[in-house]
């Protein structure tokens, strides 16, 4: 039986000063998604009862904690992010997540404070959903593609946040995704790819399920 303490997330919220990650760590605001509830509810959909997910961006753990909601209750999540030093030496963003993603006890969680490059060459074992969310760039999106799709198994499935034109993603400040942003053009890539199928699809999220090796 799982234990959930609600309500841990805002949704994409316009907090103005608010949304500072030092207000987040003193518990002044709940943690920040930077992705919607349609998106939360399509990842959801896609990953539950998954044994092995791994998230890419783990930020102030939003999907991290919504993943953790559905995953087969023996299976393991494992979350990458460098979280990288600030003031102090704090990285307030990863105090935040750690909290969230402990406000359910569902299955086991594995933390990898490290960039996914770094992550990758330690990786064994297979994937049954993945979820890139961390260096938006062309070529960072598309190295998270080449060294962690391949071992999603068949069947499983891969989310690609701000995938598609539209408003309201992240990329930084910007906040319009348009056909130029690296993970749309990866995106575009992909659906061409015979051995990926679109399994579903919500604002600027994409998820593709693998049909072959
Ligand atoms: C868009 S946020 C993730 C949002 C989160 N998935 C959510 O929906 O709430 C991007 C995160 O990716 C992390 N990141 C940036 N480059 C990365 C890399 N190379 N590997 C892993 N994470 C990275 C950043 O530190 C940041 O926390």
């Amino acid at each position: 039986m799982s234990r959930v303490s609600p309500p841990p997330l805002l949704h994409r919220a316009n907090l103005g000063w608010r949304r500072r990650h030092a207000f987040g760590a003193l518990g002044l605001r709940p943690a920040l998604a930077q992705h919607s509830q349609a998106e939360a509810g399509l990842l959801q959909q896609h990953a539950t009862g998954a044994g092995t997910i791994v998230e890419i961006g783990v930020a102030e753990g939003g999907s991290a904690f919504e993943l953790r909601q559905v995953m087969d209750p023996d299976g393991t999540l494992v979350l990458i992010d460098p979280y990288v030093p600030g003031m102090l030496r704090i990285n307030f963003s990863r105090l935040i997540a750690r909290r969230t993603v402990d406000r359910c006890d569902r299955g086991r969680v594995e933390w990898i404070r490290a960039t996914s490059r770094v992550a990758a060459t330690g990786w064994r074992g297979a994937i049954d959903f993945l979820f890139i969310d961390g260096d938006h760039s062309e070529e960072g999106v598309r190295e998270d593609w080449e060294l962690w799709s391949p071992l999603v198994n068949v069947g499983g499935c891969v989310a690609l946040h701000d995938a598609r034109s539209a408003a309201g993603g992240w990329l930084g400040d910007r906040q319009w995704i348009d056909e130029t942003a690296g993970p749309v053009v990866l995106a575009e890539a992909v659906r061409s790819d015979p051995a990926w199928s679109v399994a579903g699809e919500a604002e600027t999220t994409v998820v593709f399920r693998r049909e072959s090796a």
